[in-house]
This record gives C-alpha cells, sequence and structure tokens, in this order.
C-alpha cells in the first residue's frame, strides 16, 4: 500500500510524538530514591571515554559507596497510614462508578502496612551491591588476584545495618568463588564499623554539631522553597481529578509514587497522578533540598568530610610509597572499601568537586555560594537521581605510570562505575596525583574538623544560609528531615 508523501510525514511526526511520550520514564526522576541501574542507564549517555595510557597500571582503589535500596522507614510508613485515612475522607462523597479517578483509591492500603520494622536494605539492593562487587573485581583483576586479607582489603561500614549488609552484599560478590565456603565458595571477610557516636570517617553529619544546626535551621527554609511548586501542583491536581487535596496529601502521594516506582516497580497508581511536567519539578524541589542540606548549598555540608577526604589521600600517599620503597605486589593495601549513606557520598562528590562546572569551581575556591540548580525545563548538572542513587559510589583509581617523565601517579574517578570529568583537573578525568592533592585536595584539608563542627559560630557559614536564614527565620520545633 502506499501512501501520499504528506501523510507518510504525518504518520512519522505521530511516532515521534507518540515515542517522546514513551520515553518519559517516572523512575529516572525519583532523586535519591532511584534504583541503581536506572541511575546507571541516565548517565549512559554522557559517558566520557579517558585516553589511559596502556603503560598505566591501578595499583589502589578507594570506594565510598551509599547503601543499595531499602525499605522505607518507620517513620514514613506511618505516613502512608495517615494518608490511607486521608483518601478514605477525600472519597466520602465520590461515586465510584461515575467517577473517572482511579479504582485504586477506594480502600488503598499502605503495602508496609503489616510491617514493624523499617528501614533495612531490600533484596533488590542486596543483589545491586553485591552485582557491583563482580564488576569490581572483573574490572580490576590486577587490584583483586591476591587472596584475601583484611590489610590488603579493608571493609568498612557505617553502624546502620543497610550500610554494613551492603558491605557484606558487596564483599560476597567481590570473593565469591574465592574461598570453600558452600556451593557458592564463599569467603568470610571482616567489616569492621566505628561507633555511631564517634564515626568521623563514615558519619561526619552526625558528629557535627554546627552541621546539626544549620540542617535544622534550613529545614523551615526549604519547605518554603518547595512550597509554590507544591502549592501550583495541588491546584492543578484539584481541577483535575476533583478532589480537595492539601499540600500535604500531595506530598505524601509524590512520596508513594517514589517508594512505589522504586522499591515495587508500581508507575501506574499514585505516579499516574501527576503528569510528566509535574514529575520534573517534584523532582527539582527534592534535588534542591538535597543541594541545600547536603550538598553545595554550604560549605559546612561538605567540609565536615575532610576526615574522609584525609583518608583517601593518606592511602593514596602510602600506596606511593610501597610502590617507591619496591614493596612486592600483595604485602600493601590494594583498596579500601567504604560502606556509608547518601549523607556520605554526596559531600565525599562536593569535595572532589564534581558535577559543577568549571566557573563553579573557582566559586567554591573563593568561598562564594553557587546559584541554586535552575527550574526546569532549564538543564542541570546537579540531579540527586545520578549523584546519590541507591547503591550510588565513587571510585578513587591510583595509576602508576611509570613512563611518563611529568607525572608517575594520577587518579581516576569512577562515578557509578563510569569516568568521570574533574573541574577542579582541567575537566580531565585523569588527574595527575599532585595536581589532585594540590588543586582539588588541599583547600578543604587546611580546615579541621573539630574547628569546623564543634567551635560555636559566630557568623552562618554560608552567604546562602544568610540568605535563606534572612528571608526565613528558623523554627526549632521542625523535626528532622528523614536520613537517607
Ligand atoms: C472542596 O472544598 C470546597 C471549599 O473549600 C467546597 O466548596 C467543595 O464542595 C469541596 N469539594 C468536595 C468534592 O469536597
Ligand atoms: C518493571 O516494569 C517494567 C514495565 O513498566 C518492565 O519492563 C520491567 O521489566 C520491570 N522490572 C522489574 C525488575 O520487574
Ligand atoms: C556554569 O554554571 C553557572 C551557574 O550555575 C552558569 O551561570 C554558567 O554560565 C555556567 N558556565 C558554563 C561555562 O557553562
Ligand atoms: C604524561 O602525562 C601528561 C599529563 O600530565 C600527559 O599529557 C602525557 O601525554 C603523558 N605522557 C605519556 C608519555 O604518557
Amino acid at each position: 500500500m502506499k501512501f501520499p508523501p504528506q501523510i507518510g510525514l504525518f504518520l512519522l511526526s505521530l511516532f515521534f510524538t507518540v515515542n517522546a511520550e514513551e520515553t518519559f520514564d517516572v523512575r529516572r526522576h525519583l532523586s535519591t530514591v532511584t534504583r541503581y541501574h536506572v541511575a546507571k542507564e541516565i548517565s549512559g549517555n554522557s559517558f566520557v571515554s579517558s585516553d589511559i595510557h596502556d603503560q598505566c597500571k591501578p595499583i589502589h582503589l578507594n570506594l565510598v559507596a551509599r547503601h543499595g535500596t531499602r525499605a522505607p522507614t518507620k517513620k514514613k510508613m506511618k505516613e502512608f497510614e495517615v494518608l490511607a485515612s486521608r483518601l478514605v475522607i477525600l472519597l466520602e462523597n465520590v461515586n465510584k462508578q461515575k467517577s473517572k479517578l482511579p479504582a485504586w483509591l477506594w480502600g488503598w492500603k499502605s503495602p508496609w502496612t503489616r510491617k514493624y520494622k523499617g528501614g533495612e536494605l531490600i533484596n533488590e539492593g542486596e543483589n545491586e551491591l553485591y552485582q557491583l562487587g563482580i564488576r569490581t573485581r572483573e574490572k580490576f583483576p590486577e587490584l583483586f588476584r591476591q587472596d584475601y586479607h583484611p590489610d590488603l582489603y579493608p571493609i568498612k561500614a557505617t553502624q546502620v545495618s543497610r550500610a554494613s549488609a551492603s558491605a557484606v552484599a558487596f564483599g560476597m560478590g567481590l570473593f565469591n568463588s574465592r574461598g570453600n565456603l558452600g556451593p557458592g565458595g564463599h569467603r568470610a571477610f571482616a567489616v569492621t564499623s566505628e561507633s555511631r557516636a564517634s564515626d568521623t570517617m563514615l558519619r561526619f553529619h552526625d558528629c557535627c554539631q554546627n552541621y546539626k544546626g544549620f540542617r535544622k535551621s534550613q529545614e523551615p527554609a526549604v519547605d518554603k522553597l518547595k512550597e509554590p511548586i507544591l502549592d501550583e501542583i495541588t491546584q492543578d491536581l484539584v481541577t483535575r481529578w476533583g478532589l480537595n487535596f492539601t499540600r500535604r496529601d500531595v506530598s505524601g502521594l509524590w512520596f508513594l509514587c517514589k517508594q512505589e516506582a522504586s522499591l515495587l516497580n508500581t508507575t501506574d497508581q499514585a505516579c499516574a497522578l501527576f503528569s510528566p511536567s509535574q514529575v520534573r519539578f517534584l523532582e527539582w524541589t527534592d534535588d534542591l533540598e538535597v543541594f541545600i542540606l547536603k550538598g553545595y548549598g554550604n560549605s559546612l555540608n561538605y567540609r565536615m568530610g575532610v576526615p574522609l577526604l584525609e583518608d583517601v589521600i593518606q592511602s593514596m600517599e602510602q600506596s606511593i610509597k610501597a610502590k617507591e620503597d619496591g614493596l612486592v605486589h600483595g604485602s600493601y593495601e590494594l583498596a579500601r572499601l567504604r560502606f556509608a549513606h547518601a549523607e556520605t557520598l554526596l559531600p565525599f562528590s562536593c569535595l572532589i568537586g564534581l558535577f559543577l562546572n568549571g566557573s563553579e569551581f573557582d566559586l567554591i575556591l573563593r568561598e562564594q555560594p553557587l546559584q541554586l540548580p535552575p527550574k526546569p525545563p532549564q538543564k542541570r548538572i546537579w540531579h540527586a537521581s545520578t549523584v546519590a542513587p541507591f547503591g550510588g559510589n565513587n571510585m578513587l583509581v591510583l595509576h602508576s605510570c611509570p613512563e611518563n617523565n611529568s607525572n608517575k601517579y594520577f587518579v581516576q574517578v569512577l562515578h557509578n562505575e563510569l569516568p568521570i570529568t574533574m573541574p577542579g583537573c582541567g575537566n580531565s578525568d585523569f588527574c595527575p596525583f599532585e595536581i589532585f592533592k594540590e588543586r582539588i585536595a588541599a583547600p578543604h584539608l587546611r580546615h579541621d574538623y573539630n574547628t569546623l563542627c564543634n567551635t560555636e559560630l559566630k557568623a552562618p557559614t554560608s552567604k546562602l544560609s544568610q540568605v535563606l536564614s534572612w528571608i526565613f527565620p528558623a523554627d526549632a520545633k521542625q523535626p528532622q528531615k528523614d536520613e537517607l
């Protein structure tokens, strides 16, 4: 059958319109609730190929990973109960048969209603870390061919079970078939934790009084910042669905959408109440919150991570020394593996200057505040879905390049396993160690954790927080936002 050309063109454009609608996937817009494999799909497109010289060999790896996908916390599960009773009230006088509302709303019960505990690593999360362990060994065979020894491969996790369970899942992947336990040939390995109260390496946010104060004081401001978007979407939903939703209902439904899409792979219930553009705005409000309270929004957010950065630099210097001293491969540490939280990974990414453009990196060096990530449809680099999804990670791989006359050691950063450029190193993803140390790490390492965190502050720590606290005075009664 032959169509006149204009019909062909029409069909073609119809095809592309439909296709553009189909490419919107809410699972890619879930901020820090995004699943790891989805985050990898998103960044897959912006992959930068690095020009590692053949003669360079990895000699040490630092890993900082967030725990994998976890169940909602108990507090969040309680909010679902509240939402369920709100829905009952909203639907009281609505005729189910005559209504255009989705049927699931009637008699909706939280899928987590029969759970008494929350926050744990779920099966999907275990699998994310297990597979990451397998891929890490495959990618760096020269680092992981030694028999396991706790001094060669120290594994550290926070004292929170989803983080230590993530460490165990990773180790099971990394060392599988390297031992003689059971049919999988497993190998027992050690995971060590500092006490929660003094873990300045991986839970610095929890030991930093000034940070806690900052966060508490800014939370109302962050809520205020989100309000206009939530109000607009609330209005739209009231009109579209004919139900008297409140702002709180809408933020509950958005939270439900994120949990359903991430943990249950359900996108046709709560998520289907929102249009793609509403989802993009809601995602932006989540990303703003993460930026202000845990990212570049305030220098203390990441500066308090100096003990971790120090530990990373020190491990690299030790490896370089061991190499220079001619020690045998396998007699010194080959990888330092850490499993923690979004509150660890986000600041760490900021400390090494990821997700910035060159001029923003210079602002950070000059202690000047950054602009907030711009509102959609403007593009932004700061998407929490890729910066800190479940299982998100940074690997800093130290390479030895003996044949290079100018530099013998280089640092490569892999974010979620893909090379990422460092604005602090001329946008290279392969940075001479000395430059990494001097230009990226040193400006932060001049600061001391105890001075930053536990001495009383006379003035707010950044211009942004100054501005925010001026517009929105602190309200000490606000509860702390949930830990990620
Ligand atoms: C929604 O609230 C308005 C006033 O706030 C009221 O007039 C209207 O009847 C309510 N609609 C429903 C469906 O409850
Ligand atoms: C999730 O749902 C999509 C369809 O929406 C399907 O293609 C995919 O295989 C599902 N994933 C899992 C892990 O079930
Ligand atoms: C870097 O980002 C800032 C704001 O975030 C923007 O004003 C500037 O144009 C960007 N520069 C480049 C080179 O993209
Ligand atoms: C040595 O390293 C520099 C970067 O510092 C790079 O530009 C150069 O190509 C390298 N040379 C060799 C021979 O690998």
